[in-house]
Protein backbone atom coordinates (compact mmCIF):
# COMPACT_ATOMS: atom_id res chain seq x y z
CA UNK A 1 0.00 0.00 0.00
CA UNK A 2 2.65 2.26 0.76
CA UNK A 3 4.63 1.38 -2.08
CA UNK A 4 1.62 3.09 -4.05
CA UNK A 5 1.18 6.14 -2.91
CA UNK A 6 5.07 6.80 -2.32
CA UNK A 7 5.17 8.87 -5.32
CA UNK A 8 2.56 11.57 -4.78
CA UNK A 9 2.87 10.92 -0.68
CA UNK A 10 4.52 14.40 0.24
CA UNK A 11 2.00 16.29 -1.83
CA UNK A 12 -1.10 14.48 -0.39
CA UNK A 13 0.35 15.37 3.28
CA UNK A 14 0.14 19.04 1.95
CA UNK A 15 -3.10 19.03 0.83
CA UNK A 16 -4.79 16.95 3.57
CA UNK A 17 -3.51 18.98 6.47
CA UNK A 18 -3.38 22.05 4.42
CA UNK A 19 0.25 22.88 5.41
CA UNK A 20 0.15 21.81 8.78
CA UNK A 21 2.28 18.59 8.40
CA UNK A 22 4.55 21.14 7.59
CA UNK A 23 4.60 23.10 11.09
CA UNK A 24 4.52 19.55 12.32
CA UNK A 25 7.69 18.64 11.43
CA UNK A 26 9.16 21.88 12.64
CA UNK A 27 8.02 20.95 15.99
CA UNK A 28 9.38 17.03 15.65
CA UNK A 29 12.86 17.83 14.56
CA UNK A 30 13.34 20.58 17.27
CA UNK A 31 11.85 18.09 19.92
CA UNK A 32 14.57 15.69 18.46
CA UNK A 33 17.33 18.53 18.67
CA UNK A 34 19.75 17.39 16.01
CA UNK A 35 23.10 18.61 15.86
CA UNK A 36 26.57 18.21 13.40
CA UNK A 37 28.17 15.09 14.19
CA UNK A 38 24.93 13.30 15.99
CA UNK A 39 23.81 9.97 14.18
CA UNK A 40 20.01 9.57 14.44
CA UNK A 41 17.71 6.75 13.22
CA UNK A 42 14.49 8.08 11.44
CA UNK A 43 12.38 4.83 11.62
CA UNK A 44 9.73 4.43 9.27
CA UNK A 45 11.01 7.08 7.39
CA UNK A 46 8.93 6.99 4.08
CA UNK A 47 10.39 9.21 1.41
CA UNK A 48 12.60 10.40 3.90
CA UNK A 49 11.13 14.13 4.32
CA UNK A 50 11.23 14.12 8.32
CA UNK A 51 15.10 12.97 7.76
CA UNK A 52 16.16 15.84 4.90
CA UNK A 53 14.74 18.30 7.68
CA UNK A 54 16.89 16.33 10.79
CA UNK A 55 20.29 16.40 8.32
CA UNK A 56 19.72 20.09 7.32
CA UNK A 57 21.63 20.44 11.04
CA UNK A 58 24.08 18.15 10.17
CA UNK A 59 23.46 15.38 11.58
CA UNK A 60 23.99 11.93 10.29
CA UNK A 61 20.85 10.32 9.34
CA UNK A 62 19.76 7.10 8.96
CA UNK A 63 16.51 6.58 6.69
CA UNK A 64 14.48 3.23 7.86
CA UNK A 65 11.84 1.74 6.41
CA UNK A 66 10.40 -1.35 5.01
CA UNK A 67 8.66 -0.50 2.07
CA UNK A 68 10.89 -0.48 -1.03
CA UNK A 69 8.66 1.80 -2.96
CA UNK A 70 8.95 4.58 -0.47
CA UNK A 71 13.13 3.95 0.02
CA UNK A 72 12.86 4.10 -4.39
CA UNK A 73 11.28 7.37 -3.79
CA UNK A 74 13.51 8.81 -0.91
CA UNK A 75 16.86 7.70 -2.71
CA UNK A 76 15.71 9.37 -5.94
CA UNK A 77 14.91 12.45 -3.99
CA UNK A 78 18.03 12.92 -1.80
CA UNK A 79 20.33 11.62 -4.07
CA UNK A 80 23.07 14.68 -3.56
CA UNK A 81 22.43 14.31 0.27
CA UNK A 82 25.37 12.52 1.17
CA UNK A 83 24.23 13.21 5.00
CA UNK A 84 21.01 10.63 4.54
CA UNK A 85 21.40 6.72 4.56
CA UNK A 86 18.19 4.84 3.25
CA UNK A 87 18.27 1.42 5.08
CA UNK A 88 15.93 -1.58 4.77
CA UNK A 89 14.47 -2.36 7.91
CA UNK A 90 11.71 -3.94 10.02
CA UNK A 91 10.74 -1.03 12.93
CA UNK A 92 9.95 -4.48 14.76
CA UNK A 93 13.51 -6.14 14.14
CA UNK A 94 16.08 -3.69 13.71
CA UNK A 95 19.51 -4.76 12.17
CA UNK A 96 21.44 -2.45 14.22
CA UNK A 97 23.81 -2.68 17.51
CA UNK A 98 22.94 -1.73 20.77
CA UNK A 99 23.37 1.70 21.62
CA UNK A 100 24.53 2.75 18.30
CA UNK A 101 22.43 5.57 17.71
CA UNK A 102 22.43 9.26 19.76
CA UNK A 103 18.51 9.60 19.31
CA UNK A 104 15.70 7.88 17.44
CA UNK A 105 12.26 9.26 16.15
CA UNK A 106 9.42 8.11 14.12
CA UNK A 107 7.10 10.56 12.49
CA UNK A 108 3.50 8.89 11.14
CA UNK A 109 4.69 5.24 11.66
CA UNK A 110 4.37 4.03 14.61
CA UNK A 111 1.01 3.41 14.02
CA UNK A 112 1.37 1.66 10.97
CA UNK A 113 3.93 -1.02 12.82
CA UNK A 114 2.13 -4.21 13.63
CA UNK A 115 3.63 -4.70 16.81
CA UNK A 116 4.04 -1.37 17.64
CA UNK A 117 5.43 -2.05 21.72
CA UNK A 118 8.07 -4.12 19.73
CA UNK A 119 9.55 -1.11 18.05
CA UNK A 120 9.58 0.96 20.83
CA UNK A 121 11.35 -1.57 22.53
CA UNK A 122 13.86 -2.22 19.64
CA UNK A 123 14.34 1.36 19.63
CA UNK A 124 15.14 1.81 23.14
CA UNK A 125 17.98 -0.73 21.93
CA UNK A 126 19.71 1.13 19.72
CA UNK A 127 19.43 4.30 21.38
CA UNK A 128 22.48 4.99 23.48
CA UNK A 129 21.84 5.95 27.35
CA UNK A 130 20.94 9.44 28.27
CA UNK A 131 19.52 9.77 24.16
CA UNK A 132 15.96 10.32 23.16
CA UNK A 133 13.46 9.60 21.45
CA UNK A 134 10.88 11.62 19.78
CA UNK A 135 7.10 10.33 18.47
CA UNK A 136 5.24 12.56 16.29
CA UNK A 137 1.23 10.86 15.47
CA UNK A 138 -2.17 11.22 15.16
CA UNK A 139 -3.68 11.65 18.17
CA UNK A 140 -7.09 12.43 20.02
CA UNK A 141 -7.75 15.87 20.30
CA UNK A 142 -8.90 16.28 23.83
CA UNK A 143 -11.65 18.95 23.17
CA UNK A 144 -15.36 17.50 21.89
CA UNK A 145 -15.61 20.57 19.71
CA UNK A 146 -12.09 19.58 18.03
CA UNK A 147 -13.09 15.95 18.29
CA UNK A 148 -16.37 16.20 16.17
CA UNK A 149 -15.77 17.92 12.83
CA UNK A 150 -12.32 16.28 12.76
CA UNK A 151 -13.89 12.92 12.94
CA UNK A 152 -16.48 13.96 10.29
CA UNK A 153 -13.31 15.05 8.15
CA UNK A 154 -11.37 11.73 8.73
CA UNK A 155 -14.67 9.89 7.44
CA UNK A 156 -15.97 11.03 4.63
CA UNK A 157 -13.81 14.38 3.34
CA UNK A 158 -10.56 12.89 3.55
CA UNK A 159 -10.52 9.70 1.53
CA UNK A 160 -12.19 12.04 -1.18
CA UNK A 161 -9.50 14.19 -1.68
CA UNK A 162 -6.81 11.61 -1.59
CA UNK A 163 -8.93 9.45 -3.78
CA UNK A 164 -8.99 12.46 -6.48
CA UNK A 165 -5.02 13.12 -6.32
CA UNK A 166 -4.44 9.58 -6.29
CA UNK A 167 -6.78 6.86 -7.13
CA UNK A 168 -4.75 4.42 -5.49
CA UNK A 169 -4.70 6.59 -2.03
CA UNK A 170 -8.47 6.55 -1.28
CA UNK A 171 -8.47 3.09 0.03
CA UNK A 172 -4.88 3.74 1.90
CA UNK A 173 -6.59 7.23 3.51
CA UNK A 174 -9.35 5.43 4.36
CA UNK A 175 -7.29 2.92 6.18
CA UNK A 176 -5.63 6.07 7.62
CA UNK A 177 -8.46 7.47 9.41
CA UNK A 178 -9.62 3.98 10.67
CA UNK A 179 -6.22 3.41 12.24
CA UNK A 180 -6.25 7.36 14.05
CA UNK A 181 -9.53 6.30 15.77
CA UNK A 182 -8.56 3.00 16.94
CA UNK A 183 -5.01 4.16 18.00
CA UNK A 184 -4.16 4.98 21.92
CA UNK A 185 -4.64 8.72 22.86
CA UNK A 186 -1.76 10.73 24.40
CA UNK A 187 -1.73 9.20 27.80
CA UNK A 188 -2.00 5.66 26.86
CA UNK A 189 0.74 6.20 24.58
CA UNK A 190 3.39 7.87 27.00
CA UNK A 191 2.56 4.21 29.33
CA UNK A 192 3.79 2.92 26.16
CA UNK A 193 7.09 4.70 26.34
CA UNK A 194 7.44 4.04 30.04
CA UNK A 195 6.88 0.10 29.86
CA UNK A 196 8.94 -0.10 27.28
CA UNK A 197 11.66 1.61 29.87
CA UNK A 198 12.17 5.21 29.01
CA UNK A 199 12.05 7.76 31.71
CA UNK A 200 11.24 11.48 31.56
CA UNK A 201 8.70 10.63 29.23
CA UNK A 202 6.52 13.61 28.36
CA UNK A 203 4.25 14.86 25.58
CA UNK A 204 3.03 18.14 23.98
CA UNK A 205 -0.15 18.36 21.56
CA UNK A 206 0.00 19.80 18.27
CA UNK A 207 -2.70 21.26 16.35
CA UNK A 208 -5.53 21.22 19.30
CA UNK A 209 -4.25 17.05 20.09
CA UNK A 210 -4.52 15.67 16.17
CA UNK A 211 -1.08 14.99 16.40
CA UNK A 212 1.14 14.42 19.87
CA UNK A 213 4.45 14.72 19.92
CA UNK A 214 5.86 12.21 22.78
CA UNK A 215 9.37 11.69 23.69
CA UNK A 216 11.27 9.76 26.34
CA UNK A 217 15.31 9.30 27.15
CA UNK A 218 17.05 6.16 27.68
CA UNK A 219 17.78 6.30 31.17
CA UNK A 220 21.63 6.87 31.40
CA UNK A 221 23.55 3.60 33.18
CA UNK A 222 22.30 3.48 37.09
CA UNK A 223 25.36 4.67 39.25
CA UNK A 224 27.95 2.23 40.74
CA UNK A 225 27.13 1.34 43.85
CA UNK A 226 28.62 3.19 46.89
CA UNK A 227 31.64 0.72 47.84
CA UNK A 228 30.92 -1.24 50.82
CA UNK A 229 34.31 -0.80 52.14
CA UNK A 230 33.55 3.13 52.40
CA UNK A 231 30.46 2.27 54.63
CA UNK A 232 32.32 -0.15 56.96
CA UNK A 233 34.92 2.79 57.62
CA UNK A 234 33.64 4.64 60.30
CA UNK A 235 32.74 1.13 62.54
CA UNK A 236 36.70 0.42 62.23
CA UNK A 237 37.53 3.77 64.33
CA UNK A 238 38.92 3.47 67.71
CA UNK A 239 36.49 5.05 70.33
CA UNK A 240 38.48 7.94 71.85
CA UNK A 241 39.97 6.90 75.05
CA UNK A 242 37.83 8.90 77.57
CA UNK A 243 34.44 8.15 76.99
CA UNK A 244 32.36 4.88 76.95
CA UNK A 245 32.19 3.30 73.31
CA UNK A 246 28.58 2.51 74.35
CA UNK A 247 27.50 5.60 74.26
CA UNK A 248 28.21 6.18 70.47
CA UNK A 249 25.51 4.61 68.13
CA UNK A 250 27.45 1.91 66.66
CA UNK A 251 28.77 2.63 62.98
CA UNK A 252 26.93 -0.96 61.89
CA UNK A 253 23.64 0.79 62.66
CA UNK A 254 24.01 2.86 59.39
CA UNK A 255 22.46 1.95 56.29
CA UNK A 256 24.74 1.16 53.63
CA UNK A 257 23.22 3.76 50.69
CA UNK A 258 21.09 1.68 48.60
CA UNK A 259 22.25 1.37 44.68
CA UNK A 260 19.85 3.96 43.47
CA UNK A 261 18.76 2.52 39.81
CA UNK A 262 17.27 5.14 37.31
CA UNK A 263 13.44 4.95 37.79
CA UNK A 264 12.38 3.71 34.92
CA UNK A 265 8.72 1.94 33.94
CA UNK A 266 7.17 2.93 37.23
CA UNK A 267 4.48 2.93 33.82
CA UNK A 268 1.00 3.27 34.43
CA UNK A 269 -0.54 1.04 32.57
CA UNK A 270 -2.04 2.45 29.40
CA UNK A 271 -5.59 2.32 29.55
CA UNK A 272 -5.18 1.28 26.30
CA UNK A 273 -6.94 1.53 23.27
CA UNK A 274 -6.36 -1.18 20.86
CA UNK A 275 -2.98 0.04 18.64
CA UNK A 276 -3.88 0.65 15.42
CA UNK A 277 -1.75 -1.05 13.26
CA UNK A 278 -2.77 -4.70 13.57
CA UNK A 279 -2.00 -6.47 11.14
CA UNK A 280 -1.41 -5.04 7.61
CA UNK A 281 0.42 -1.39 7.42
CA UNK A 282 -1.07 0.84 5.27
CA UNK A 283 -0.87 4.68 4.91
CA UNK A 284 -0.34 7.18 6.86
CA UNK A 285 0.04 10.96 6.04
CA UNK A 286 -1.49 13.70 7.29
CA UNK A 287 -5.02 14.11 8.03
CA UNK A 288 -6.54 17.27 8.58
CA UNK A 289 -9.10 19.31 10.04
CA UNK A 290 -9.69 22.74 8.94
CA UNK A 291 -6.06 24.09 9.27
CA UNK A 292 -7.07 25.42 12.84
CA UNK A 293 -3.72 27.49 12.85
CA UNK A 294 -0.01 27.35 12.84
CA UNK A 295 0.22 27.98 16.46
CA UNK A 296 0.95 25.30 18.45
CA UNK A 297 -0.30 24.43 22.15
CA UNK A 298 1.35 22.59 24.83
CA UNK A 299 -0.58 20.22 27.04
CA UNK A 300 0.66 17.62 29.31
CA UNK A 301 3.88 17.46 28.94
CA UNK A 302 7.28 19.79 28.74
CA UNK A 303 9.16 18.49 25.10
C1 LIG B 1 3.02 7.28 6.74
S1 LIG B 1 4.58 6.86 6.39
C2 LIG B 1 5.61 7.97 7.27
C3 LIG B 1 6.78 8.44 6.51
C4 LIG B 1 7.63 9.53 7.13
N1 LIG B 1 8.08 9.19 8.46
C5 LIG B 1 6.96 10.86 7.13
O1 LIG B 1 6.92 11.50 8.17
O2 LIG B 1 6.52 11.30 6.09
C6 LIG B 1 4.65 5.43 7.32
C7 LIG B 1 5.82 4.59 6.94
O3 LIG B 1 5.89 3.52 7.88
C8 LIG B 1 6.52 2.46 7.22
N2 LIG B 1 6.36 1.26 8.01
C9 LIG B 1 5.22 0.67 8.44
N3 LIG B 1 5.50 -0.43 9.16
C10 LIG B 1 6.85 -0.53 9.22
C11 LIG B 1 7.75 -1.43 9.82
N4 LIG B 1 7.33 -2.49 10.53
N5 LIG B 1 9.06 -1.22 9.68
C12 LIG B 1 9.54 -0.16 8.96
N6 LIG B 1 8.72 0.74 8.36
C13 LIG B 1 7.41 0.56 8.47
C14 LIG B 1 5.82 2.45 5.86
O4 LIG B 1 6.53 1.75 4.88
C15 LIG B 1 5.71 3.95 5.58
O5 LIG B 1 6.76 4.41 4.77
Amino acid sequence: MFDEVSPRYDLINDVLTVGNDRLWRIATTKAVGPRKGMRILDLAAGTGTSSAALAAHGANVVAADFSEGMLAEGRKRHADNALIEFVHADATALPFEDNSFDAATISYGLRNVSDPRAALAEMRRVVKPGGRVVIAEFSTPPSAVIRGPYAFYGRHVLPRIAGAINREAAAAYQYLNESIEEWPDQEALAGWLREAGFERVAYRNLTFGIVALHRGFVPREAPAAPKPAAAKKPAAKKPAAKKPAAAKKPAAAKKPAAASTAKQSEAKKPAAKKPAAKTSPAAKSAPATKPTSAKTEASGGEQ
